[in-house]
């Protein structure tokens, strides 16, 4: 298998409007970013993804682009784009820019084109109707939008100002490689794919993710941008399994590097239910299941994961399957150990490396997300009581992993000079910021900075196979196994003290959250113990 940079690589996911803001208007920017590139470099991460910072009217915080080639106000311009790439590279960290690709925003010029003149061209970019179907919005209500001006309706799986673009047609098609081809000589590194196993959608068909022809156009975007550089892409797929998981990244179908796949993420919420009935606790065994399937299923060279516990998206994972109490800080070392042990590439969330918590949102005006915001003006019209929503947002809502990175223990965290921040600042900040963890040798951030390095200096990490081991039902083990050493991986994903009966041939500890000694002593897993130990 031909090994490429982002095998031995850690990604960090950069949420600009929540990072650092360095103007004072209470909104993360560029300039923001690039002051924090040494700490960055401190934690030793291969590269950013940087979620969108384009020009938008941020109905979805940038998921919404009016223009692929200009930089939002609110982040700065492109010289501060160009700056940060150079600051970044300068220091050995590349960039992975978002690609939002799946629909536009309203605003964009191929949009107003298609709706002022029904005859352009533009108005096929888009995907238009007599009459709609009974579609939904992911984000709530119907999927189709009427438009006064033509008399149709056109589709939009996203909020009414995220038009989907249609992919049929082939000079759009082009016009996105195009801009791709266009960043990439600017020398970013790579692309996250936001919702790409959309982009075959057949609307008439109901058809909205994994359509007949998604890997045709992603095997043609491939040929047109990627082909013959060493990107790193990975595509968001909500619908992805093993199977269709291989279509995207084995090697010989040259389409991307990796997915997101969402399988494990799935167990936050009730089976076949909306993510809003959440299920708080871990069923560790599913788990277990759904990894030990991800990684056997995906051999070397077939495929390749991606390990992710965090996102923009979802709730901070302390707070739904980890502690965010006694044990906050060893429950997080143990969540890191259990994922950045497995074969994939890992992502970080900003302020996971920290070990940062949901937010104790108080009512709805204190929030900014979209879809929480629709979310609680259904349910309300629904007769759902303001508690029950608020309860949900609190534990699953965006805006939890949205909140301002805590930097220190001043008023604002660190994040900006202004207290209006556009999301408040997490009160706890003056006991969880990077000014505290980083003067403790013991905190959370060196767990992080150790996996990194870890995965950087060792082939094993890429090449092992990965085998479950039985153990009860709480405590997560699993072996990689080359055909030289063997690395064992342990960790007790409870509160509770677990009995643990594996024979150890003990040779070294690669890492651990606990006294190594204390683990070898008893037959017991004390609550979040973890640790990787080289076995003969
Ligand atoms: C993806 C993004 C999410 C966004 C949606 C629409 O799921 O991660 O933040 O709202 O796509 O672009
Ligand atoms: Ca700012």
């Amino acid at each position: 298998m031909k090994k490429h940079w982002w095998h031995k690589a850690t990604i960090y996911q950069i949420y600009p409007k929540s990072f650092k803001d360095s103007n004072g208007d209470g909104i993360g920017d560029l300039k923001g970013i690039t002051s924090k590139l040494d700490y960055l470099q401190k934690l030793g991460i291969t590269a950013i993804w940087l979620s969108p910072v384009y020009q938008s009217p941020m109905d979805d915080n940038g998921y919404d682009i009016s223009d692929y080639q200009a930089i939002a106000d609110i982040f700065g311009d492109m010289s501060d784009m160009d700056e940060l790439l150079a600051q970044a590279n300068q220091r050995g960290i590349k960039i992975i820019m978002d690609l939002v690709v799946n629909h536009t925003s309203d605003e964009h010029a191929w949009f107003v084109e298609a709706r002022e003149h029904p005859d352009s061209d533009a108005r096929d970019y888009y995907i238009w109707r007599d009459q709609p179907n009974d579609l939904d919005s992911i984000f709530g209500g119907s999927a189709w939008q009427y438009d006064d001006k033509s008399g149709q309706y056109y589709l939009h799986f996203f909020s009414k100002k995220q038009p989907d673009l249609n992919w049929e047609n082939a000079a759009l098609r082009q016009k996105v490689y195009d801009m791709m081809n266009w960043w990439i000589d600017k020398g970013i590194d790579g692309f996250r794919m936001d919702v790409i196993d959309m982009i075959g959608k057949i609307p008439d068909q109901k058809i909205a993710n994994n359509g007949p022809k998604l890997h045709d156009y992603l095997k043609e975007m491939h040929q047109a941008t990627l082909a013959g550089k060493d990107l790193l892409t990975v595509g968001e797929t909500w619908g992805a399994t093993p199977e269709i998981a291989k279509k995207y990244s084995s090697p010989a179908e040259e389409e991307l590097s990796m997915v997101f796949q969402f399988e494990h993420i799935g167990l936050q919420h009730k089976p076949n239910s909306p993510k809003w009935d959440y299920e708080k606790g871990l069923n560790v065994p599913a788990l277990k299941d759904i990894f030990n399937k991800w990684q056997t299923e995906l051999e070397l060279g077939q495929g390749w994961n991606s390990l992710f516990w965090n996102n923009h998206d979802l709730p901070r994972v302390l707070s739904i399957w980890g502690d965010t109490g006694t044990y906050r800080e060893k429950s997080a070392k143990a969540l890191a150990i259990a994922l950045h042990l497995m074969r994939g590439t890992p992502y970080i969330y900003q302020g996971e490396e920290i070990g940062m918590t949901n937010y104790p949102f108080k009512d709805l005006g204190e929030l900014n997300d979209i879809e929480s915001l629709n979310f609680a003006a259904e349910s309300l019209e629904n007769g759902r009581a303001i508690s029950e929503i608020m309860d949900s947002i609190r534990m699953i809502g965006r805006d939890n992993a949205r909140t301002p990175m805590q930097w220190d223990a001043d008023a604002n965290a660190g994040f900006s000079s202004s207290p209006q921040t556009w999301l408040p600042v997490n009160p706890n900040h003056t006991q969880i910021n990077v000014e505290v963890a980083l003067a403790d040798p013991d905190s959370i951030f060196y767990t992080y900075q150790k996996l990194i390095k870890l995965r950087k200096e060792n082939d094993w990490l890429v090449d092992a196979d990965f085998e479950l081991q039985e153990t009860t039902d709480k405590v997560f083990a699993y072996k990689r196994v080359t055909a030289d050493a063997s690395y064992l991986v342990v960790i007790n994903l409870s509160g509770e003290a677990q009995p643990f009966d594996l024979d150890i041939d003990y040779q070294e500890t690669i890492i651990t959250n606990t006294c190594e000694f204390e683990v070898f002593e008893k037959l017991q897993l004390q609550p979040w113990d973890a640790f990787c130990v080289k076995v003969g």
